[in-house]
């Protein structure tokens, strides 16, 4: 078991990485050190996301949640499964509203000035949405405060492998190494590494799908920022959603939805996300197309904007939608891995570093919560299972290679 004292190791400081430090040092452990290869907190591409639920970075502008009227069953479904669920929630249930058809959809928001032909949902005024760059950038500032150690960058923040030793009872993480080739032990090693989890810790095999959606922004007038001022996040499951632009940047922020991007290793079947970024900042055509469609029902003056900041965004997937918060088994409890966030991970970003917390103080080293345990990969040669049955999910997955686009012609 590790004592307060001993040295922690954290690889990636995004939501999940971030979380435990500071749960860490609220804790009282005083040797936690974070260590991510990018230079600033937030990442440059983390900024892009879009995060529900969070104080004080929560924006509690209510949710718009419907269907076009062109959705498929299985959209429509989801809905209502949200729908019920909310309803379920005697807190949440009186700040729900039916939306019936686009003329509610206007009263609920006039700004909504777009046909919306055949919308419907409900609008639940209780939802909302976080910033997540600035609650990144916060809790950065708090984990600081608190005593945690920062590396960041590509010299001394990113991590090249684990390094572990061979005992009598079997294998240990002795700590990492570091791109610059210095190593650094530790007891415990936490890998919270997001997409980048596959090249840390191949035993996870395809478990773990690193799987992109995009993200692009239109820029807007300050006028036009201002119109739009408190607007709820309007999300049409089959379309795409977007919600209240950013009063200090002016941007629009869109995110298409659909079954997503994944990068597959030939040789070994494992999806990874690419190295580096600017293989990421392109929007595929697909989704630029549904995009404004999206913007044609509801905001059709912006319809034919050009889209800036476009990027695909690289999440850790599994198929079955659930979280792996767990020891890697036959490690004797020297490494924990923080993964396969699936897309819904920031939601739990004040919370999730306290089931870290919690772990490491029950007795007996395992997750208690059954379905964010460690899963054993299936076996190697079988096709992975890219998420496709997942129930929110719309839409077919793809490999990155078929959507980028076409090259520059140098002639
Ligand atoms: C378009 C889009 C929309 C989304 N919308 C929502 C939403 O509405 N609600 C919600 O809850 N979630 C949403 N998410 C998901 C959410 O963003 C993720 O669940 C969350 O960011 C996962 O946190 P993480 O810490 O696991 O990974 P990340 O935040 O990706 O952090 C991983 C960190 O590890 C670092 N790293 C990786 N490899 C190394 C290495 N070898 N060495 C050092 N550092 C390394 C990276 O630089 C990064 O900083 C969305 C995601 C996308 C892409
Ligand atoms: C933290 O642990 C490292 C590695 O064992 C050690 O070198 C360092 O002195 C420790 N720092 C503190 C503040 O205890």
């Amino acid at each position: 078991m590790v004592s307060k004292s001993d040295p922690i190791i954290i690889v990636g400081g995004g939501a999940f990485g971030l979380s435990t430090a500071l749960h860490l040092a609220q804790k009282g452990y005083t040797n936690v050190s974070v260590y991510d290869k990018d230079d600033h907190i937030p990442p440059a591409a983390i900024s892009a996301w879009k995060t529900p639920l969070f104080a004080p970075y929560f924006h509690q502008t209510g949710f718009l949640h419907c269907v076009s009227g062109e959705a498929p069953e299985k959209a429509v479904g989801t809905l209502n499964r949200f729908r019920a669920s909310a309803e379920r929630n005697s807190q949440i249930k009186p700040h729900v509203v039916p939306i019936q058809h686009s003329e509610d959809a206007r009263q609920a928001c006039w700004q909504l000035d777009g046909p919306m032909a055949g919308w419907h949902g409900y609008l639940n005024r209780f939802d909302g949405y976080a910033h997540s760059g600035a609650a990144l950038a916060g809790v950065y500032r708090a984990a600081q405060a608190a005593g945690v150690r920062f590396f960041l960058g590509e010299r001394n923040g990113a991590v090249e492998e684990i390094v572990y030793v061979s005992k009598l009872e079997g294998k240990k993480a002795a700590g990492i190494r570091t791109k610059n080739g210095r190593f650094h032990p530790s007891s415990l090693v936490i890998v919270a590494a997001g997409a980048g989890v596959g090249r840390l810790v191949p035993q996870l095999g395809q478990t773990v799908v690193a799987k992109s959606w995009s993200v692009a922004h239109v820029h807007l007038s300050d006028e036009e920022t201002s119109a739009l001022r408190g607007i709820p996040v309007t999300y049409a499951r089959d379309l795409g959603f977007f919600f209240e632009p950013d009063p200090k940047t002016n941007l629009l922020k869109m995110c298409p939805m659909g079954g997503g991007y994944i990068n597959t290793d030939p040789k070994t079947g494992v999806s990874h996300a690419p190295e580096s970024l600017k293989e990421s900042a392109f929007l595929p055509q697909e989704d630029e197309t549904q995009l404004r469609k999206l913007l044609a029902q509801t905001l059709p003056s912006l319809a034919d904007r050009p889209f800036v900041q476009k990027s695909l965004c690289w999440f850790a997937d599994t198929s079955d939608s659930d979280f792996i918060i767990d020891y890697i088994p036959g490690m004797s409890d020297s490494i924990i891995v923080m993964s396969g966030d699936s897309g819904h991970g920031f939601k739990m970003f004040p919370i999730v570093g306290s089931w870290v917390t919690d772990m490491l103080e029950a007795p007996g080293a395992q997750q208690p919560v059954a379905r964010w345990r460690w899963k054993q990969p299936p076996s190697q040669g079988k096709k992975g299972d890219w998420g496709g049955d997942v129930s929110w999910r719309v839409g077919e997955t793809k490999e990155l290679a078929a959507i980028l686009p076409p090259k520059a012609s140098k002639l």
